[in-house]
């Protein structure tokens, strides 16, 4: 008789990468519904970036791993004991839904500059979900592989998806429809998002930990989660429009907005650096020149600001010359995850 187990996930690859972009959320998630399974409280809409994410290579086999325990590298080299266990329980669902026991080896490259601080998570995820679960002989759907990513890190699930991607909250405590779905594909509108580096270095305070502080000590939290409705549907309509100034202005109050919760919380959580505050006035200078730029901001110092394709070389410019950014990038929407190779 045929194990039924094995039957779904064969024929299973020997080895598989998978490639994903990072991706900046211009309605932001800030706050779980369910810790466990990453929940988030709110719906949330992002852009998923070209160039700047995160390659995974997972091979699942007898002979993986070291002492029957998940191998991990980051870099090149022995991922540090932190990212190697969040990778292991990530394995560990996939292991699980795959019938699957054997250890895995895990390399993971970010062509995000690590050393930015920039948030990597999202792209990480995304790539190890896809890379794991095609390793391990399954064959999800995109919005299986959201759900998935998310068990990681709640923005991931957005990063399965290219372009614009709303990621839905969901009422099912089980999560199942805590997913993303695209809105808009990477070629459909050409924007861009300069990055202003303002610091380096890792941030101070993980999201995680800072959303749970926010969502049990600060009084403004219940207010910046009523908001986010409305914002939500105020960037779909502008999205459909191409309308740049109306999503800007959604972008700018909801970053504004959850950054407002956070610093409220008690010890408060202040990401901000004086170049952040200096990158703002810039962004808020080009568009008192006519120029529509906009920005928001993440859990961490860096300005992001988008605008049209066609004004990107004069808002890069414009933030490189602010004091105390330290260099600014300039990034195309990109694809969702995708496999690079199969073996
Ligand atoms: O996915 P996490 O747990 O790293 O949280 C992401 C939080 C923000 O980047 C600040 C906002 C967002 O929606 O991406």
């Amino acid at each position: 008789m045929t194990n039924p187990t094995i039957s779904t996930r064969s024929p299973r690859p020997a080895s598989v990468t998978a490639r994903a972009g990072t991706n900046i959320a211009l309605v932001k998630y800030w706050g779980k519904r369910d810790a466990a399974l990453n929940l988030p409280a709110a719906s949330s809409l992002s852009l998923t970036l070209a160039d700047f994410g995160s390659e995974t290579t997972v091979r699942f086999a007898a002979d993986a791993g070291e002492s029957g325990r998940d191998r991990v590298a980051f870099g090149g080299a022995p991922a540090d004991a932190k990212f190697a266990e969040r990778v292991r329980r990530f394995l560990d669902l996939v292991r699980a839904r795959a019938g699957l026991s054997f250890p895995a080896d895990v390399a993971t490259t970010n062509t995000v500059p690590t050393a930015a601080g920039l948030a990597s998570s999202a792209a990480g995820f995304a790539a190890l979900a896809l890379a794991a679960s095609r390793a391990a002989g399954l064959r999800l759907s995109p919005s299986e592989l959201s759900e998935l990513a998310r068990r990681g890190s709640g923005s991931a699930a957005r990063s399965i998806f290219g372009g614009f991607a709303e990621m839905h909250a969901g009422a099912r405590s089980d999560g199942s429809d805590a997913v993303a779905h695209q809105l808009l594909a990477e070629h459909a509108w050409d924007v861009r998002l300069c990055v202003a580096i303002t610091a380096q270095g890792e941030k101070e305070i993980s999201s995680t930990t800072a959303m749970d502080r926010t969502a049990t000590t600060s009084p403004y939290y219940l207010a910046w989660i009523a908001s986010v409705a409305a914002d939500l549907a105020a960037a779909r309509d502008a999205l459909a429009a191409h309308d740049l100034a109306t999503l800007g202005a959604v972008a700018e109050r909801s970053a504004l907005r959850m950054h407002a919760s956070a610093m409220a919380a008690d010890p408060h959580i202040l990401y901000w650096n004086p170049a952040t505050l200096a990158a703002i006035a810039t962004v808020k200078r080009l568009r008192a020149d006519g120029l529509l730029a906009y920005f928001t901001i993440d859990a961490g110092p860096h300005v992001k600001v988008l605008c049209a394709s066609a004004d990107a070389a004069k808002v890069q410019a414009a933030l490189a010359a602010t004091p105390a950014v330290l260099r600014v990038l300039v990034l195309a929407p990109g694809p969702g995850a995708t496999i690079v190779s199969e073996s």
